[in-house]
C-alpha cells in the first residue's frame, strides 16, 4: 500500500535533523468553525478536544520532546458565563478520562498558568493527573491553563524581588538563565516553533518571554480540522527554515533548499 502524504512527511521529518524539541500552539477557530455550522461555540470547544488527540499522538509519533498547549487565557474568563463552564467543564471531564491513556503513553502532563485561579475540582483533577505521569520520560504536555504570559512575567518579578530582598539571590544573580527559572515553564526550553490555527497574527498574551527567538506558523485552518498531516506540515515548514538568532547566515549567502 502507497504511503499517504502525512506518512511520507513524517519520513522526510525524521530524516532531518532538526526537530523542533519544544512546539507550543495557540488553538484557536473553535468557535468559528461552531459557527460555520450553525452549532453553538461549545460544539466548537468539544470538536477542538479531538484535535488535541490528533496533535499529541503526532507529536508522540515524530518524536517531539515539549508540546505547550493554550488551553485558556486569563483573558478568556470575559467570555459568556456559560461557554466558560463548558471549557473548564470538558477540560474537567477530558483530564479525567485521559489521564490513565496518558499515562500509559509515557507522557508527563505539566501545567503554566495560576492553577489556584481554578475550581478546586479542576484543581484537583488536573493534580492528580500530575502527579500520576510525573516520573513519565516521554511527551511533556504542558497545558498553559489560567496563563498569562504578562501576569507570568510581574509573578517572576515579585519573587525575585523578595529573594533579593529575603537576601537569598543577590542583583548580579539576576540573569536571564535565572529568571526564566522564575516562569511558569517549568524548566522547558524555549519553544522553537509556535502554531497559531484560524489565521489570527497575534500572540494573545503567550509565552511573551519564552517566544522571543521562536519560528512563527501561522494556519488559516480552524482548530477543531487541525490534525496530524498540518501539524507535519509545520514541522516540514520549520525544518526548511534557518534560524539565526541575530546572526548572519550560516556560509555567507543563504542557500535555497
Ligand atoms: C479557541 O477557540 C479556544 C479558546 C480560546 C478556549 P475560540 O473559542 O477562541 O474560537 P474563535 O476564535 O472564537 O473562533
Ligand atoms: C487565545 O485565543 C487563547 C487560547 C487559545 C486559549 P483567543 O481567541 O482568546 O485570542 P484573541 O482574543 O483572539 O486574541
Ligand atoms: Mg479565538
Amino acid at each position: 500500500m502507497a504511503a499517504s502524504a502525512a506518512d511520507q512527511m513524517l519520513q522526510r521529518i525524521k530524516a532531518r535533523d532538526n526537530l523542533p524539541a519544544h512546539v507550543a500552539i495557540i488553538m484557536d477557530g473553535n468557535g468559528r468553525w461552531a459557527g460555520k455550522r450553525g452549532r453553538p461555540r461549545t460544539a466548537g470547544h468539544r470538536e477542538g478536544v479531538k484535535a488535541v488527540k490528533r496533535t499529541v499522538e503526532a507529536a508522540i509519533e515524530v518524536g517531539v520532546r515539549a508540546l505547550t498547549l493554550y488551553a485558556f487565557s486569563t483573558e478568556n474568563w470575559r467570555r459568556p458565563r456559560i461557554e466558560v463552564a463548558a471549557i473548564m467543564h470538558l477540560l474537567y471531564e477530558t483530564t479525567k478520562r485521559e489521564m490513565r491513556e496518558m499515562f500509559e503513553n509515557n507522557i508527563c502532563l505539566t501545567a503554566s498558568g495560576d492553577l489556584d485561579g481554578l475550581s478546586l475540582r479542576q484543581r484537583t483533577i488536573l493534580r492528580k493527573a500530575m502527579a500520576m505521569t510525573k516520573d513519565n520520560s516521554g511527551l511533556v504536555l504542558n497545558l498553559a491553563l489560567n496563563y498569562s504570559g504578562r501576569a507570568e512575567i510581574l509573578q517572576a518579578v515579585k519573587r525575585i524581588a523578595a529573594d533579593v530582598a529575603g537576601r537569598k539571590m543577590k542583583l548580579d544573580d539576576i540573569t536571564e538563565t535565572t529568571f526564566a527559572g522564575y516562569l511558569q515553564t517549568n524548566g522547558l526550553p524555549d519553544p522553537d516553533l509556535l502554531i497559531r490555527t484560524s489565521g489570527e497574527y497575534r500572540l494573545s498574551n503567550f509565552l511573551l518571554w519564552q517566544t522571543s527567538y521562536t519560528e512563527l506558523y501561522i494556519t488559516d485552518t480552524l482548530w477543531p480540522d487541525f490534525g496530524r498531516a498540518e501539524f507535519f506540515a509545520a514541522l516540514e515548514d520549520y525544518q526548511k527554515r534557518e534560524r539565526r538568532f541575530g546572526a548572519v547566515p550560516k556560509g555567507g549567502q543563504k542557500k535555497k533548499k
